[in-house]
């Protein structure tokens, strides 16, 4: 059946309208369109790297050069991807609900870019809204570099990323490393326990193209759910969630999200 005919749309669209406190949840899936590699899909990142390697403390203690290179390469890629439908109707919809709040697993930027262009094109449109506070990045920012000696942060920099040295802290010496969480690591904590301050309020959380493997984020949705809210989900595929879900929407984030979330007609002339 053609997703967007689908009459589980409609009634996914009235419960996002009558929420009170929404949260959304994305992973992965929600930039794939964008470019953007997911982990864990057949072509995913951790099907042609290693994450021990790559994606962990003693993966960069072991071989600091080969991580860096690896990030420089996720970075440069990443720099080449713009926003998709998925991250411009979020954005819109932040900006439209100031009830609303995003938690995402992502590190790649793509709906602080969506935001901050969503809201230029506003041109004022949206008064005071500043959605940006109401963003929790569970997993870091791929484009931050972070010190582990005086724990100084710094946007990451094309310029500096096409050294062929690897960067080091200007404050204190100590060799930087990538500001994303890696495996075995703990997520930052005001983030996470603002998150989950978020899901245990929320009536309702819209989970968008993550596998919902990887804990202690993948709590998030079952947080909502414990506390009597409803869960949405959009994938491509099902997952562990989708059992558990009041709705599963299935099908690609891009086609889904701009009419799951559309504001109304206000909203919906400004384009997916
Ligand atoms: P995964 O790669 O585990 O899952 C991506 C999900 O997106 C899958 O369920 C796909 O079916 C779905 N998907 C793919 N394309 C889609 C599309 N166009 N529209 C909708 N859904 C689509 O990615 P995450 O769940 O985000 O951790 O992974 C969670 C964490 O594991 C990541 O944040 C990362 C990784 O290791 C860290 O970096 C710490």
């Amino acid at each position: 059946m053609d997703p967007l005919s689908a009459p589980t749309l409609d009634e996914a669209r009235s419960l996002v309208q009558a929420a009170r406190k929404p949260l959304l949840f994305t992973g992965a899936g929600v930039s794939a369109e964008s470019g953007v590699p997911t982990f864990r899909d057949r072509d995913g990142l951790w099907a042609r790297f290693d994450p021990a390697q790559l994606a962990t403390p003693d993966g960069f203690h072991r071989d600091p050069t080969q991580v860096w290179e690896w990030y420089r390469l996720r970075r440069r890629a990443v720099r080449r991807c713009v926003p998709n439908a998925a991250h411009r109707a979020v954005a819109r919809f932040l900006f439209a609900r100031p009830d609303a709040c995003l938690v995402t697993q992502n590190v790649d930027g793509l709906h602080q870019r969506a935001l901050q262009e969503e809201g230029e094109k506003g041109d004022g449109k949206w008064g005071d809204a500043d959605p940006a506070a109401r963003v929790f990045p569970l997993h870091g920012e791929l484009m931050g570099d972070r010190c582990p000696g005086c724990g100084s942060r710094e946007p990451a920099s094309p310029e500096r990323d096409s050294l062929p040295t690897l960067p080091s802290c200007p404050g204190c010496g100590e060799l930087l490393r990538p500001d994303v969480v890696w495996f075995g690591e703990p997520l930052p904590e005001t983030i996470l326990d603002a998150a989950m301050e978020k899901a245990e309020r929320a009536d309702l959380c819209v989970v968008v193209g993550t596998s919902a493997l990887v804990h202690p984020a993948a709590g998030i949705p079952l947080m909502t759910l414990r506390a009597g809210g409803k869960v949405i989900e959009v994938n491509t595929e099902v997952t562990v969630l989708t059992t558990q879900c009041h709705i599963h929407l299935r099908g690609p984030a891009s086609l889904l999200v701009p009419p799951l979330l559309s504001c109304g007609d206000a909203d919906a002339h400004l384009g997916g």
